[in-house]
């Protein structure tokens, strides 16, 4: 007898890789390099950090529940109004709150094969259908795609750059997929990697919004401003959709060490431009080395390559894991592999040379 119901039961859960510390002493390892979860391998920008120890003396107090000044730099920085925005616990949160505050029984959403796992479980957790439209040669395939939206379709969602293909949806494409779908629905462009990308080609998402499109832009403070741990992110809509999630979510969900870091950050230009150039730097040095080693690989828009193992996917990675590398396994032939620091990726190349002659 369970009060679980079926749809709950059959949710795919997220698997979260082992904490490092546990791995290492499993496997009797030190200085693990992790290239599993595209994070700033340069760590939080050191404003976040300055600002975090100024607020821990206040973390009795709850935070501010409408992220005020938060809210108020990024609507200076964007130019949107603040009433266009709202944070989230990562922008992970938002796209729960997006389906939970939306949905209504019988509605479905429309994504690619091959993207972010979070898209399905936010419907699965409501028992929404799902339709995916295979790729493109690992690029989302938006005319077929469109085909799958209909009546009853709530939302579609595009990671732009994509998770893990590192592909990128590219304007003049965005733009007749706007025109083809139903004003009604909305599409979610899913922007945690924006700040890397380097295609003049690629769609800034806002000004779509400015357009009038119905479109939410969702970003993070996760990837390229090295906060993941502190778990903040924003979205931007029209301000009557942000007004309705902001009844739905709960009141107290960015906490104050999450708002102030993150405001730590945005002001922190020298961090973000040194992450672009430690990531194009190693984006650089792993294509040569990954056709060097015959492993055929993705160009990417983001900090992460998709890789073509020719192999088991999962041998790889063990295989790594052995070598203290830990990577990320997808499907049966692939590995998603964060950019690293310069030394992060010597490491890779080194352990990847020793493990491919086996
Ligand atoms: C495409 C995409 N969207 C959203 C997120 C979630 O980021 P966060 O919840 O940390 O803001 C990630 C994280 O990996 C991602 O890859």
């Amino acid at each position: 007898m369970t009060i679980t119901p079926e749809h709950i039961r059959r949710l795919t859960p997220y698997v979260p890789g082992k904490p490092v510390e546990e791995l290492e002493r499993e496997l009797g390892l030190r200085d693990t390099v992790k290239l599993a979860s595209n994070e700033n391998p340069l760590g939080p920008s050191p404003l976040a950090v300055k600002a975090l120890s100024k607020h821990l003396g206040e973390i009795h107090r709850y935070p501010d529940g409408s992220g005020f000044y938060l809210k108020k730099a990024l609507s200076e920085k964007l130019g949107v109004s603040a009433d266009q925005l709202i944070l989230g616990n990562g922008s992970n949160e938002l796209l729960d709150l997006i389906v939970r505050t939306f949905y209504h029984p019988g509605m479905n959403a429309v994504s690619s094969e091959q993207t972010f796992v979070v898209y399905p479980m936010a419907m699965q957790a409501v028992a929404g259908e799902y339709r995916t439209a295979p790729m493109k040669e690992a690029h989302y395939d938006l005319e077929a795609m469109a085909g799958l939206v209909d009546a009853k379709t709530l939302c579609v969602f595009i990671a732009n750059p994509n998770n893990p293909t590192g592909t990128i949806v590219r304007r003049e494409e965005l733009v007749r997929f706007l025109d083809r779908i139903p004003e009604s629905v909305l599409v979610v462009l899913d922007e945690a990697y924006f700040e890397y990308v380097d295609d003049p080609h690629y769609p800034d998402g806002l000004s779509q919004l400015r357009e009038g499109r119905n479109v939410m832009v969702l970003r993070t403070f996760s990837k390229i401003y090295g906060l993941a741990g502190l778990r903040i992110g924003y979205g931007v809509a029209r301000a009557e959709l942000v007004d309705s999630m902001n009844r739905v979510r709960e009141p107290f969900n960015t906490g104050s060490l999450s708002q102030a870091g993150a405001l730590g950050a945005l002001g922190d230009r020298p961090h973000v431009e040194r992450s672009r150039g430690v990531n194009e730097a190693g984006k650089a040095y792993l294509y040569k080395e990954l056709s060097r080693l015959g492993l055929p690989y993705t160009p990417t828009q983001a900090n992460f390559i998709w890789v073509d193992t020719n192999r088991s996917a999962s041998d790889l990675y063990e295989a790594l894991l052995r070598e203290g590398i830990i990577v990320r396994p997808m499907g049966a032939r692939h590995v998603r592999i964060t950019i690293g620091t310069e030394g992060e990726n010597e490491r890779l190349v080194q352990a990847l040379q020793k493990v491919l002659k086996r």
